[in-house]
């Protein structure tokens, strides 16, 4: 894009730009020309006005300064959905954020899950069994990438194996609320999000009076009581089944999807899987930013990139974006296996950095393994279907053909 370009022709926050992938021409022109830029959007179903912030420095710098830059507003652009999600920690601040992520993060800490390591390779040689026993061609999101994460967080959560088709599809539409494909009309959101409280509370019933090795069993006090509000109990069961299963797909789908489009980079992967995957993970999470964006709302003004932004104007933090930052990453565009360092952006940073990071890493990393011995090429047997939103990088249908 030249340098000329009009800022009246950018446009990174429209769902439908998203359906060919990020715009990352648009991207590059604005970290080197308007690193906070002032958009306007004109879908009614976003709000009218945000900052938008490209640069990896900038986001990292906003992401440490809750106190300037807070997400108890919400951390989403489209109205209903930041209505709906509170209250979670996602959408709070501290004191109130601790208070809650630290009643959960016992269970998701890098020692706990590591245990869970073998156990998780189990998971995804059945995943990988199943996907490859129809001849070699199917649907790479469903066949594949969707059913490890679901099975995690069902086992997490403490809910049966086979209800993860219903939790696939609600988190579907509570995530991708912008695709029509997903979300025809606003009552389709509503009853989603109804249907998935109500899940939530059954579970909570299930596990009073029969208690499990599970996170939700724990969360409960020895007098049978929860110590949350029934909404924030909601928030939390909302946010784990929604946001554990939906971003881990789409960073196993885009990594599938890599690695068809660049067969170099999988042999490389094959040639030296113990030196090589540890970094291929953290590739595919840079590569894909399976969360394009979270907002913050400044709670002061405040200058960056000699911008002011006032108090009540809304930020969003463009990871994908931050992840190609020719100031930060050697040859962003590139998707390359071994690249180190990778200080990329994908999980967030900060207070609110991903609670299921470390989850999500072991399951890429089980999924690619079992793949690697299994699978010598991966060829897209048809078009990609992206999601149309501007707020996860979701990949809809992704058609394979393994060899
Ligand atoms: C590759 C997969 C994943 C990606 C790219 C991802 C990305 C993110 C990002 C960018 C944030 C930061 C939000 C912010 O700063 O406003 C976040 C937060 C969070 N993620 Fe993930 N996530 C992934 C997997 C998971 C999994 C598997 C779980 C749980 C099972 C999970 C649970 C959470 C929770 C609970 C938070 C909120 C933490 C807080 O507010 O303190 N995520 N994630």
């Amino acid at each position: 894009m030249s340098d000329q370009m009009a800022t009246t022709t950018i446009d990174v926050l429209s769902p439908a730009v998203y359906a060919d992938g990020p715009p990352h021409r648009q991207f590059a022109w604005l970290r080197a020309n308007a690193p906070v830029y002032d958009h306007t959007l004109s879908d009614p179903n976003l709000i009218e006005r945000s900052w938008v912030v490209t640069r990896h420095e900038d986001v990292r710098m906003i992401s440490r300064d809750p106190e300037t830059f807070s997400s108890a507003d919400g951390i989403h652009l489209r109205r209903t959905a930041t209505h709906q999600f509170r209250p979670n920690m996602i959408n709070m601040d501290d004191p109130a954020h601790q208070r809650i992520r630290k009643l959960v993060s016992s269970g998701f800490t890098p020692r706990v899950l590591r245990t869970f390591r073998t156990h998780y390779g189990e998971l995804a040689r059945q995943v990988v069994d199943r996907a490859l026993a129809g001849g070699g061609t199917f649907d790479g999101i469903r066949a594949l990438a969707a059913e490890l994460p679901l099975l995690a967080i069902c086992e997490i959560a403490g809910a049966p194996a086979e209800d993860r088709f219903r939790i696939f599809e609600w988190s579907n539409v509570i995530l991708s609320s912008e695709d029509p494909d997903y979300v025809p009309t606003p009552d389709a959101f509503q009853s989603a999000v109804m249907d998935l409280i109500r899940y939530a509370q059954e579970l909570a019933d299930r596990k009073r009076r029969e208690p499990g090795d599970d996170l939700i069993s724990a969360l409960f006090e020895p007098d049978g009581r929860l110590p949350l509000s029934d909404e924030e109990y909601e928030g939390l069961v909302l946010l784990l089944l929604a946001a554990g299963n939906e971003t881990t797909r789409s960073a196993i789908a885009h990594g599938l999807l890599g690695f068809a489009e660049h067969p170099d980079e999988w042999a490389v992967l094959r040639d030296d899987p113990e030196g090589t995957l540890d970094t291929a993970v953290e590739e595919v999470i840079r590569w894909a930013s399976p969360v394009n964006y979270m907002a913050r709302t400044a709670t002061s003004d405040v200058e960056l990139a000699g911008q002011v932004i006032r108090a009540g104007e809304k930020v969003a933090l463009l990871y994908s974006s931050a992840n190609r930052d020719e100031a930060v990453f050697e040859d962003p565009d590139r998707f390359d296996v071994r690249r180190t360092p990778n200080q990329h952006l994908g999980f967030g940073f900060g207070s609110h950095f991903c609670l299921g990071a470390t989850l999500a890493r072991i399951e890429l990393r089980a999924i690619f393994e079992v793949l690697i011995p299994r699978v010598s090429r991966f060829e897209l047997a048809g078009p990609v279907v992206r999601a149309r939103s501007s707020f996860l990088n979701a990949i809809k249908e992704l058609p394979l053909r393994v060899a």
